[in-house]
């Protein structure tokens, strides 16, 4: 863990230390607010630590339409600097998305010791190969993406489904902080996203935008996502209707305690939300940038 001179370390805020090559990239500029002695790992080290207070993390949004990244403060749930976007390429080859992935990196000059995570829109199980994919091109099918990812990006990153991404970060820092029992986070954008959190914690891959719904040929997303609403150009009112069959199911299987509306229709929520004719208290959700980014940099930085 030494890296020459004084030993400096930078302390994430999560139990764990990584060493730093200091001086830190201008990019990554973080706060160093006081030193310390600490006891780090497996042994005591009674030198000079430099406690950094702005932990940050490197997130990545991959989704049918575009590529978002951006550090993230982890302390405040927020971009440390401006988003880049990338449109994803037509053919989303897992080759094709990985050289945008080395565009971003390089970009904001992602170092070595930043931690790297990446929303992913289909069920992520890392170690096992992926069974389907309903929005990005079908050669994603049988790849390990958390494995193919790291390859392509030349580091090892983290993988997680976008919609627990997004859920995660709004139980962090949004709508469904320090709510108990469960809490589903639904992302309504070119598919339907869930996360289901549970007590704080994440019971991942839930895909339960392929519920069956009447109308929707066995898949609720073909019948309520915010893609579809464009498509059949239906009015907020009507669309809410449909909304309404979908969240009167959840409520139906899952009786929680909050539903958190999410995706990038969430930020036009008075026209839709309050028409949703479900018990279940039901909230958009607060984080209006990028929560698959921020959510994605906070996973990667528990790992
Ligand atoms: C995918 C999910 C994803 C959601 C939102 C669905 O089609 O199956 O894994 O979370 O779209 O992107």
């Amino acid at each position: 863990m030494r890296v020459g001179g004084p030993i400096h370390y930078v302390v994430t805020g999560f139990s764990r230390c990584i060493p730093a090559q200091l001086p830190i990239s201008t990019r990554f500029r973080y706060t160093i607010s006081r030193t310390a002695t600490m006891t780090c790992v497996s042994h005591t080290v009674q030198q000079e630590v430099m406690m950094i207070d702005t932990a940050q993390a490197f997130g990545v949004d991959i989704g049918g339409s575009g590529i978002k990244a951006a550090p993230v403060d982890l302390n405040k749930g927020e971009f440390a600097e401006p988003r880049l976007k990338i449109l994803t390429p037509s053919e989303s080859t897992p080759q094709a998305i990985g050289s945008v992935l080395r565009k971003q990196l390089e970009h904001f000059e992602v170092p070595e010791t930043v931690p790297v995570g990446i929303s992913f829109p289909a069920p992520v199980k890392p170690g096992q190969k992926l069974n389907w994919i309903a929005n990005l091109d079908q050669s994603w099918v049988g790849v390990d993406i958390t494995e193919a990812l790291s390859e392509e990006c030349g580091r090892p990153v983290t993988v997680v489904n976008d919609a627990d991404a997004a859920g995660l970060a709004e139980q962090q820092f949004g709508a469904a902080k320090g709510q108990e029992g469960l809490v589903v986070v639904t992302t309504l954008g070119t598919g339907i996203g869930t996360a289901l959190i549970y007590d704080g914690v994440l019971i991942p891959n839930t895909e339960l935008g392929h519920i069956e719904l009447e109308g929707g040929k066995g898949d609720a997303e073909r019948y309520a996502s915010s893609a579809v609403r464009e498509r059949k150009e239906l009015s907020y009112k009507k669309w809410a209707k449909r909304l309404t069959k979908y969240y009167s199911l959840i409520e139906k299987y899952f009786s929680p305690s909050l539903i958190v509306i999410g995706g990038g229709v969430s930020r036009k929520s008075d026209n839709f939300v309050p028409f949703i004719d479900i018990d279940t208290p039901t909230v958009p959700a607060k984080l209006r940038n990028e929560p698959a980014v921020i959510g994605a940099a906070y996973y990667a930085s528990t790992k």
